[in-house]
């Protein structure tokens, strides 16, 4: 965040900034969103819903979750949220205690241990490694018994290396915690945007895991604050007490925009194509424009560049790389305290213009460099 507010004060003192700092598609909401919200706000009420969600996108996601993934399940397990940052909240909440743990990969999303922080949990960072593509492994798991730790979160596609658990790995992962008593938080929310293999949901190999999700990132809806959840039935009603009191209710004009969203399918099929072509171009040129270390992510629109061969200061980095040649990208400090120090995260859900463009001059600065 404070990469993206230089980057646009800089951006408005007239110097061409080329944003890969940023985890949000540069595109709008699918026309068909739009269309449906017009649609609604020329006369419908839009007052508060239900705070589990409108009965009708319920119904959609659970109709899109057995479409997407084969995996049936019924809408009273599915909840509307506020984002999906919402989501965790009421997740945690809903099956920690006080004082209670929870495992968290690293490098990973940073908000999942400071959201743990502000609620009196307790983050408990796994270390996992490139040779093991930042998945954690099931004697990760097993580690995590006697510990505070009451489960595991697990992001794939992750933020910020853009890796999956593939093969058989999340069935490995999703049946030691069942066997350990442990719950699994699966954080589906780069679902879509694969590009090697299909993601799986973790709902395929347990029937306790709670899936977070989201419009954000593949429905390309980022303001519009809307994602959901798929618990377990036994804990629908408490996160339905949680909401009810956190925030009453999800937006209703969101709601509305996301049960738009599911016709819009092809639009955001065209929008991963995209995607997909600055992800190839990346992988081409960033080796030869001096970051070498780089592993083929397979999904999301990130990269995480091991730059240990340019410094162990990512931050002071990326702050000379957007104030040298105008490229702002994330220091992987955000994601990992201690070895982040020596990674980059780069966004790649810009127009491939400018993504050639970036790699372009991050080639020559680090030739004079
Ligand atoms: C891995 C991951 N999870 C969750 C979120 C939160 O997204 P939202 O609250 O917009 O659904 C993000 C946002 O960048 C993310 O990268």
């Amino acid at each position: 965040m404070d990469v993206m507010s230089e980057a646009n004060r800089r951006e408005s003192a007239g110097e061409d900034i080329i944003h890969m700092e940023v985890g949000q598609p540069a595109t709008p909401a699918p026309r068909a969103a739009r269309e449906r919200v017009a649609q609604a706000m020329a006369g419908e009420n839009l007052g508060y819903t239900m705070s589990l969600g409108l009965p009708e996108l319920r119904e959609r996601i659970a109709a899109y979750v057995k479409q997407r993934y084969g995996v049936g399940v019924g809408p009273d397990r599915v909840i509307v949220t506020a984002g999906s940052s919402a989501g965790f909240v009421l997740a945690f909440l809903a099956i920690l205690d006080h004082g209670d743990g929870f495992g968290l990969p690293s490098p990973g999303y940073p908000c999942y241990r400071q959201i743990l922080k502000a609620l009196g949990f307790r983050a408990h960072l796994i270390e996992t490694t490139a040779e093991g593509r930042w998945m954690p492994t099931p004697a990760d798991v097993d580690a995590l018994v006697g510990s505070d730790a009451a489960g595991l979160l697990l992001a794939s596609p992750n933020n910020p290396t853009g890796t999956m658990a593939t093969g058989a790995r999340l069935k490995e992962l999703a049946e030691a915690c069942t066997r350990q008593g442990l719950w699994l938080i699966s954080d589906e929310i780069y679902h879509g945007l694969e590009y090697v293999v299909a993601a799986e949901t973790a709902l395929a190999y347990s029937d306790t895991a709670i899936v977070v999700n989201s419009f954000s990132k593949y429905f390309s809806m980022t303001g519009w604050r809307v994602g959901w959840l798929i618990v377990p039935e036994v804990l629908t009603r408490t996160i339905e007490r949680l909401s009810q009191n956190l925030y009453i209710a999800p937006p209703t004009v969101s709601q509305v925009a996301a049960l738009g969203a599911f016709d819009g399918i092809d639009e955001l099929e065209e929008i991963k194509r995209f995607y997909a072509r600055n992800r190839a171009l990346l992988l081409n040129e960033l080796p030869q424009a001096g970051f070498p270390n780089i592993l083929p992510a397979d999904g999301a629109f990130y990269l995480y560049a091991d730059i240990r061969h340019l410094t162990d200061d990512s931050a002071a980095f990326a702050q000379a790389m957007l104030r040298e040649i105008g490229v702002a990208a994330t220091p992987g400090i955000d994601f990992d305290p201690e070895r982040g120090r020596s990674y980059l995260r780069l966004s790649y859900a810009g127009a491939e213009r400018e993504i050639r463009e970036a790699a372009m001059r991050i080639a020559a600065w680090l030739k004079r460099r």
